[in-house]
């Protein structure tokens, strides 16, 4: 089963920048880069800044406390491609954003 949960409207995320949001147990970053839209864990993995505070370059969100920099497609550690945040699907439906939670997580609004 599909888990697609209602996260926030476009409007909530500022251009070429990130904010974080309450989704379930976690805190989601929705990143919003020329255009596009991307969904990240918003903890970082090296000492749990949140990394919707960072800034955002090249595709990668730099985080604000040591500026590891991670790939917004993705998640990937740009200095270390083994490592990586968690990454989470998004669709757009039209104003509204939803990202995809796991299978483990319970959707707090049944989307589909
Ligand atoms: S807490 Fe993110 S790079 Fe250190």
């Amino acid at each position: 089963m599909v888990n697609w949960v209602f996260v926030t409207k476009t409007s909530e995320v500022p251009e070429n920048g990130g904010k974080a949001f309450p989704v379930n147990d976690r805190m989601i970053a929705i990143f919003h880069d020329q255009g596009a839209y991307f969904a990240l864990d918003d903890f970082c993995p090296h000492q749990g800044a949140s990394l919707a505070a960072g800034w955002i370059h090249d595709g990668c969100v730099a985080c604000p406390w040591h500026a590891w920099r991670f790939a917004l497609k993705d998640g990937t550690w740009m200095d270390n491609p083994k490592i990586r945040t968690e990454h989470y699907a998004l669709e757009l439906r039209g104003e509204d954003i939803f990202v995809e939670l796991p299978p483990d997580q319970e959707p707090a609004i049944d989307a589909s």
